[in-house]
Order: structure tokens, then sequence, then C-alpha cells
């Protein structure tokens, strides 16, 4: 799914040039794939769509026969995936939540609550009160869990394991396990544990990250002599961007799940990956507008850059990317071309930051021709600042729906 799929380089070759830069999702490529996790993964592990990763109507739409339910992050994207796949369960985390977002969630009919402190599990009781009286609750607090040693080390965004503002410390477990089981808050039901606590970890991390939370969380559960029913071990499957080819081995972690599960027949497993889903269905089309040398490189400027696609610059990698040469050359003025073998892809922003790629095999690289980046499913336009520079945004084109 790396080389634009036939669908894709079609489109990414019949467009005007005017109508570029345009993201280009194969939602059938999606769909093969979000099915092949499925199906890696054992029954009684439920899969949630982290929508922060890529919140399109057609996306989430597209993962509805997949996956259980969505995780949602914010106020803004509860309402939106609430439209974009009526029906469908929530699951609302984040930090920071506000009284307002609450209360909207209440109201759409959320029942389920990732608490981030004992001071959103309190306002959580009273705004339920207010809102949806005699409505019960499933809470899982977030916690911040130590690790096994090194097991984060690879992660590209830790966010547990050491000091963070995500979840709550485990040092203050056993107060909110007090909390919710005492009868303060007799709405609120401890269903269970959750611990999303880095981005960008193989099959074979993930699971010892995986265990290790389960282990803390029933330990946590027996000391209070509670019952949890879930354990939410988070997202974070990794992308390699240096090896686009490579996919996170999802039978290895399939398979390690199933075991966990079987060691604990009570209890439901959940995950709630963004990235290693969605990552690979997109593409971000573009055209060399300018091939100029400075200083003995080479650089090809293309239309748009990091405004729409800042995946590159903000993890600090070169976007894979192919060229899609174009014979036909419209101007009356001459056409200029790579002497090199190596060319770096610049955007159109007036920064050294605006790179996309850099040293990319592109000999004899030309103005007009096409270059699709890949992994541009994940983080990408949602991600970036597209009205730096003012440049017109890109179009949106859901192939294969
Ligand atoms: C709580 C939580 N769950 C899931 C995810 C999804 O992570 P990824 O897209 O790396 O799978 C994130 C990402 O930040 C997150 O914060």
């Amino acid at each position: 799914m790396t080389r634009p799929t036939p669908a894709v380089r079609e489109r990414a070759l019949s467009l005007p040039s005017t109508a570029l830069p345009a993201y280009l999702y194969d939602l059938a490529a999606l769909r093969e794939h979000a099915g092949a996790v499925r199906a890696a993964l054992p029954e009684r592990v439920e899969l949630y769509y982290a929508a922060k990763a890529n919140p399109d109507p057609e996306i989430l739409a597209a993962l509805a026969p997949f996956v259980d339910g969505y995780d949602v992050s914010s106020g803004g994207e509860l309402s939106h995936v609430h439209r974009a796949v009526p029906g469908r369960p929530l699951a609302f985390g984040g930090p920071g939540k506000t009284p307002g977002e609450i209360t909207t969630a209440l109201e759409l009919g959320v029942r389920r609550f990732h608490v981030e402190s004992a001071y959103e599990v309190r306002m959580l009781a009273v705004l339920a009160e207010r809102t949806v009286p005699g409505a019960r609750l499933a809470v899982l607090p977030r916690f911040n869990l130590p690790v096994p040693d090194g097991s984060l080390e690879k992660s590209a965004l830790a966010m547990g394991g050491r000091p963070t503002p995500f979840g709550i410390d485990p040092a203050e477990a056993d107060a909110v396990v007090r909390l919710l089981t005492d009868g303060t808050y007799p709405r609120l039901e401890l269903r269970g544990i959750h611990a999303h606590l880095a981005s960008g970890l193989e099959a074979d991390e993930q699971l010892a990250v995986a265990r290790s939370v389960v282990v803390w969380a029933t330990a946590l559960a027996d000391r209070h002599g509670v019952r949890l029913a879930e354990v939410n071990v988070g997202g974070g499957m990794a992308v390699d961007y240096t090896r686009p080819e490579t996919r996170f081995d999802w039978a290895a972690y399939g398979k390690g799940l199933g075991e966990l599960a079987d060691e604990r027949p009570e209890l439901t497993l959940r995950i709630e990956p963004g990235r290693a889903l969605t990552a690979y269905c997109g593409w971000y089309a573009t055209e060399v507008l300018d091939v100029k040398h400075s200083h003995g490189e080479e650089f090809a400027v293309v239309r748009g850059g990091t405004h729409h696609l800042r995946t590159p610059a903000t993890k600090g990698h070169d976007q894979p990317c192919s060229v899609l040469p174009v014979d036909d050359w419209p101007h009356p003025w001459p056409r200029p071309a790579a002497r090199g073998d190596v060319v770096t892809l610049a955007g159109q922003l007036c920064t050294p930051k605006d790179v996309l790629a850099r040293h990319v095999p592109a000999a004899g690289l030309r103005a007009g021709d096409r270059v699709a980046f890949s992994l541009a499913g994940a983080y990408a336009w949602n991600i970036s600042h597209h009205d730096f520079l003012m440049h017109p945004r890109p179009g949106f084109h859901y192939l294969g729906g």
C-alpha cells in the first residue's frame, strides 16, 4: 500500500495541475487493511478506532464494520463522530475535559468515560446527576503506569511511565478506586482501567506493556476486592516511516493478546489504535513546480507543503514518496530538471522547515512531474497549520467508496 494503489495513481495523474495538491484516500485498501487487523485479533478483544488519527467522515464510515466503537478526545471530536457514524459506541477520553464537553457527551448518550483525574470523577458525577439523572456511567480511570524497564525506549511519543500531564499517578490509584466504589457516587461504575502509555511500539513491546497493565490493574482490583470487567491497553501500534513497506505485526500481537485474554477469562481487553489503522490508506499527491541547485544540492519545490502534510516536520522523518513522471510539458518556457541522482522535496512555505523528504532518489525529476507522498492517512492534514501563508487548500478524494 506504499506505492500508490492503481486507483490513487490514476487519480494523481488525471487531476489537472490546478486541482493539486490533493489528498487521495483509497477506501477499498483501508477496508482490506482494517479487515485483516480485525481478523488477526481474538474475538474477545475489542477494537476502538482513535478518531484523532483521521476523523474524516468517509474514513470513520469505512472503518465501521471492523471496529467496536470510536475513541474521541474532545467535545469537537465527540459531536463530529456522533454525526458521522450515528449510533456507534463512543468512549470519551483525553485530558482537560471541560464541564461543557462532558455535558454534551452525556446529552449525546455517551455512557463511557476515560477519566484523567480524581477531579474529573467528581465533576462527572455532578454533571451526570444534573444532565442524565439516574443513568449509570462506565468509568475507566486512565493511569500513568510504571512500565517494564526499557519497554518505552523506542517509542516516538511516550505519554506514560514518566512525568506527564496524562492519566492519574499510580500513587493515587487506591484513592480513586475508593472514590468509585465506596458508595459516594452510586451512578459511576468502575468498569475497568485505561492506559495509553506510548505511540510507536512494535508488537513485542506492545505485548509487554499490555501484560504489565493487566497485571497491575488486576492487583489493584484484588486489593480492593472489586472485579474489573475491562482493561483498555491503548493504541500506539508502530508505523515505520523509514521502512514504509513493513507493517505492525498484527498476527503476533493478536496471538499474544489472545494468550493474555485466556489467562483472564473474566476480562475484556480493548485496544484503541489510530495511526496503524489509517496511515496506509492516504496519499498526498502534488506536482513539482521548480527544480533548482543550491550549494551543491538539488531541490524540487512542490505545490503545497508541510502546511498540508505536517507529519514529516513534526516527527522529523522523510515522508515516503513515489515519483509519477509526466511527459507532457504544456508551457512555452524551458522545463527545469534535476541533474543529480537525489533531490530534496520542499514545499511552498517561506521557511527552511518546509521539507517533505530529503535526498530522495529521483534522477531526472522535472517540473511538471507528480509526486505521491504515502503514509499520509493519519496525523497528516488534521494536524497541519493550514492557513500559514494562505496557499489554497488541497482537494480531498475518497476512492473505492
Ligand atoms: C488515549 C489515546 N489513545 C489512543 C491513541 C492513538 O494512538 P496511535 O494513533 O499512535 O495508535 C492516542 C494518541 O495520542 C491517545 O492519546
